[in-house]
């Protein structure tokens, strides 16, 4: 396993960054542009593990994809020319991978075999395997087709009507995907505000696809065609850096270019809630994503209480939003979390274990987390999990700790940003 021992900031934080792409649309970039008819470029892509899967995935099933550096060339030949791989495909860590791409396999007239890594072996598939057998699906797997590995035998779906019962993203996309490629139409209907970035790609690739208040109504037979996609950077990153420049005294920090999509952006309007000095300037849209440059300077934070709808707007950025709420006067109670109980790893007890290591005053409950602050932080050894966002949310806190910390498997980090620590010391210069 690789550790990183890391020193507190002696002195504030300064400059600029731009944080890599945002993970959730590389991942459905690289889905439509492949299922698509035509060559398509992806710029700004981001470079880490799990997006890599769904590439991988993709190359599996006879797509030519090139890539350099940030930039895709994804050679789309349309759905009819997808082949069936000859061996099982990986998922890694992946969650997004696993159950966006099942929508996509159910529906493919190809024998697909999936498994991922251990983490994601414990996660739930039956989220989408069992609405996606509603459409006709034949999927089987470990547990009753709960958990991968999950075998496809795909065929032609039909489309339904579904209302979904757990407010996820990734679940609502698979369905809108496999919808695309059934026979009929399907409707789906959404229990609260998600991320909306695939209903947003989709008529981009030349797909139709409406939105009528909670209902997302989706006709089958579509065959999606090229485009040309630029991502904005990922709020869900630049967080980490938004937390570290507001809690590290005499810090100013830009993070340029960030994806402030409304379904995205809970928790800039938390840390301002709780009186952060978070500014967003040059506001622009980077294909058909609100982005802007985010400044924070450091000062005081008071404790607040997050729960309701907005905890599916900013549900990525909870770990670092506990770190915030450990130096943020009173009592901070995040509820409506119980999601986190099953993402890379069970998130409520690992920024629970991490910063009671560090020596912050946090409860964990059934669906959430209570936190008492301020409390001064010390150096410990702390542990990833094998989870990029509890490694990101140590590595922050070791800014304000009184000595060094430890942090055990820190590889994990490149999941989702993996020039992390040199944008970390950059900034620490
Ligand atoms: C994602 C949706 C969210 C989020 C994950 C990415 C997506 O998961 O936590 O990191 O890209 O659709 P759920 O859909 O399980 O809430």
């Amino acid at each position: 396993m690789t550790t990183i021992e890391l020193q507190p900031a002696t002195k504030g934080l300064h400059g600029a960054l731009q944080v890599p792409g945002d993970k959730s649309i590389s991942h459905r970039a690289v889905i439509f542009s492949s299922l698509a008819e035509g060559t398509s470029y992806v710029y700004n892509f981001l470079t880490g593990e799990d997006c890599l899967r769904t590439v991988e995935a993709f190359r599996k099933l006879g797509v030519r994809i090139d890539q350099e550096a940030d930039k895709l060339t994804i050679y789309g030949r349309g759905i009819k020319h997808l082949t069936e791989p000859a061996a099982p495909i990986y998922f890694g860590n992946s969650g997004t991978t696993a159950r966006l791409m099942s929508g996509v396999l159910a529906g493919l007239p190809l024998f697909t075999v999936a498994y991922g890594d251990e983490s994601l072996a414990k996660r739930p598939m039956d989220r989408v395997v069992v609405p996606l057998e509603k459409m006709g699906a034949h999927i089987y797997g470990r547990t009753e087709a709960t958990q991968l590995p999950l075998a496809f035998k795909g065929r032609k779906l039909s489309g339904v009507t579904i209302e979904m019962n757990v407010k996820s993203a990734q679940v609502k996309s698979a369905l809108l995907l496999a919808g695309m490629l059934a026979e009929g139409e399907t409707k789906v209907y959404e229990r609260g505000i998600t991320r909306n970035h695939t209903e947003m790609l989709m008529p981009q690739y030349g797909i139709t696809i409406n939105k009528n208040e909670n209902v997302i109504t989706v006709p089958g037979n579509q065959q999606p065609m090229a485009s040309d996609l630029h991502i904005p950077g990922d709020i869900s990153s630049a967080a980490f850096f938004f937390v570290a420049g507001l809690l590290t005294q005499d810090s100013e920090l830009t993070i340029k270019n960030v994806g402030l999509n409304p379904t995205r952006d809970g928790i800039i309007t938390t840390l301002q809630r709780m009186g952060a000095n978070l500014a967003i300037s040059n506001q622009t849209y980077v294909g058909h994503e609100p982005v802007g440059d985010v400044t924070v300077k450091s000062g005081p934070l008071e404790a607040l209480t997050v729960e309701g709808d907005i905890i599916a707007n900013l549900i990525d950025e909870i770990p670092i939003l506990a770190l915030a709420a450990t130096q943020a006067e009173g009592t901070t109670v995040i509820k409506d979390a119980k999601e986190l109980r099953v993402k890379e790893t069970d998130r409520i007890a690992a920024v629970a274990q991490n910063l009671i290591a560090l020596g912050a005053n946090i409860e964990s409950t059934d669906d959430g987390l209570i936190i008492h602050g301020p409390t001064p932080l010390t150096g410990a050894v702390v542990h990833s999990y094998g989870d990029h966002r509890i490694g990101m949310m140590n590595a922050i806190a070791s800014l304000i700790t009184d000595s060094n910390v430890t942090i055990e498997d820190k590889d994990c980090i490149n999941i989702s940003y993996p020039n992390f620590f040199e944008h970390l010391s950059r900034i620490m210069k």
